[in-house]
């Protein structure tokens, strides 16, 4: 495309002459005149022009107070001013208003088309800085914007860049690692650099993307990195695995765990079962209760393992239907209460307080039951030498509190909200040779949200643990909300 110049004067000789001598001389120029400053700022305001020339004497409005508006208005646009012989003061303010050039007249034409020449580069290059200058603004705003950390290590091993990401992601703010080298900037970086995979370019996805664990500030993450060569620097892209990794991990303990509890008691029963069958002993009356009470005892812990995983997988897939009615919460904890004494160590002692006259809770039978035998069944399981468990109810308004109270164990601190987590579990290694899967205070706390009820723990350790649950009473002024309690389960039953 033509480079467009505007050129302003007075002088109609030069008016004519200047354009003449400009395209006589130079390729791809289109030149424009005016003869005054006024007609000129009406131009300008509507053309991007290449460059501007200018005599500075003009009646009216002169040279420089037209070339302080072209500084407001397009001050990339370079501007030429012609001036008389020996104005020595006019040349100076020309060059302080920011003038390009100064062309003295008589006008040496080779000197002019020379400066014109310069000008029209000078703009064109202006132009060029800044559309690069742009776009790379553009890709500093998109990698702040990614949420993968990229990070660039220059042949040095100085680190050059480092995005917001890669500072959310490792707490490592940009001024605590750019400009130092990566190896001290970033903890355990020398141990990752020498395996991590180098593409030499960015199509190139063999081995990308592996995982390393970093240790930063006493927390353990878990990072995918990959690098691509680029230019002599390399470009470092990383996502955080952490928390899919600890599901990782959970679901193989819990795989450990539930392959375990469900062998122990398998084995149980196989053995009673064998022996029953033997007809070589003599199996005696009494034996012979003892051995089916085992199988019938370890059957329901089978089925109640089975059941949680069931239950925990219909939670998850949000199949499980919540049937809330008014129900007696006494009678429903006695059943739980009377059942969980059959099965519970004679040194535990497992006592029931309510008042008398309780109001009726709004919930679902099967899962108030299912929260209620999962609490006892903690606070007896994690009462290993004895104690009292307390199943209490109480009346609190618009509310009706079960919280189930042992002297056992105890919960550290720390880990009162993670117990409710899936397959968490405290001792997942069986130290203290109590098993579980880790699903049942999950289940509990998804089922109470879902009976628009809360769970909360306290809990010190070495003095045991009491867990609350608060489900909504059920309207006092309906009659027929008092206990009644006729509804089909909504999973499967224990045997
Ligand atoms: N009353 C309690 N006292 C001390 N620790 C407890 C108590 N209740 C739960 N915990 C801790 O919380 C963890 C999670 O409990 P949760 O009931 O979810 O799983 P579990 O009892 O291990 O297995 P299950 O799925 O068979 O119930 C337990 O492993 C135990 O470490
Ligand atoms: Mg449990």
């Amino acid at each position: 495309m033509a480079a467009r110049i505007l050129v302003v004067d007075d002088d109609s000789a030069l008016l004519d002459a200047l354009p003449e001598t400009v395209r006589l001389r130079l390729e791809d120029v289109e030149v424009e005149t005016c003869d005054s400053a006024p007609e000129a700022l009406a131009r300008i305001e509507s053309n991007d022009y290449e460059v501007i020339v200018s005599d500075i004497k003009m009646p009216g409005m002169d040279g420089l107070a037209l070339l302080a508006e072209i500084k407001q208005r397009r001050p990339s646009t370079p501007t030429l001013l012609i001036t008389g012989h020996g104005e020595r003061d006019l040349a100076v303010a020309a060059l302080r208003g920011g003038a390009h050039d100064l062309i003295q007249k008589p006008i040496d034409r080779d000197y002019f088309v020379a400066s014109l020449e310069r000008a029209i580069q000078l703009r064109e290059l202006d132009r060029r800085v800044s559309e690069q200058r742009e776009a790379l603004e553009r890709h500093a705003q998109v990698l702040d914007h990614v949420g993968d950390g990229v990070f660039l290590v220059d042949d040095g091993g100085v680190v050059q860049l480092w995005n917001p990401a890669a500072a959310a992601i490792t707490g490592l703010s940009q001024e605590a690692v750019v400009g130092r080298p990566a190896e001290s900037a970033i903890p355990g970086w020398g141990a990752i650099v020498p395996v991590v995979h180098v593409a030499a370019s960015p199509g190139d996805r063999d081995g990308a993307f592996e995982a390393f664990p970093v240790e930063l500030e006493g927390r353990e993450l878990w990072l995918s990195v990959s690098g691509v060569r680029f230019g002599d620097a390399t470009v470092y892209a990383f996502r955080d695995l952490t928390a899919e990794r600890a599901i990782d991990d959970l679901k193989r303990e819990f795989l450990a765990t539930a392959s375990h509890e469900l062998r122990t008691p398998l084995a149980a029963i196989y053995g009673a079962a064998m022996t029953l069958r033997r007809r070589d002993i003599e199996v005696n009356e009494e034996d012979r209760d003892r051995l089916l009470g085992v199988i019938a005892h370890e059957s329901d812990r089978l089925a109640r393992i089975v059941n949680e995983i069931l239950v925990a997988d219909y939670l998850d897939s949000g199949r499980l239907r919540i049937d809330p009615t008014g129900l007696d919460p006494v009678k429903t904890a006695t059943e739980v209460v009377n059942a969980a004494r059959v099965v519970a160590p004679e040194s535990i002692a497992i006592e029931l307080e309510a008042a008398a006259d309780m109001p009726a809770v709004t919930a679902d039978r099967e899962h108030l039951r299912q929260v209620l035998v999962n609490l006892v069944d903690n606070a007896v399981k994690y009462s290993p030498d004895g104690g009292r468990v307390t199943v209490r109810i109480e009346d609190r308004g618009p509310s009706v509190r079960f919280s189930v109270s042992d002297e056992g164990i105890g919960i550290p601190p720390n880990q009162q909200t993670r117990v409710f987590d899936k397959f968490y579990r405290l001792d997942p290694d069986l130290t203290r040779g109590v098993g579980g899967t880790g699903l049942g205070l999950y289940i509990c706390r998804e089922l109470v949200r879902r009976m628009s009820g809360r769970i909360s723990l306290v809990s010190s350790p070495g003095e045991g643990s009491t867990f609350v649950v608060d489900l909504p009473a059920a309207p006092r002024s309906d009659a027929s909300s008092r206990p009644h309690e006729i509804r089909a389960s909504a999973f499967p039953q224990p045997l």
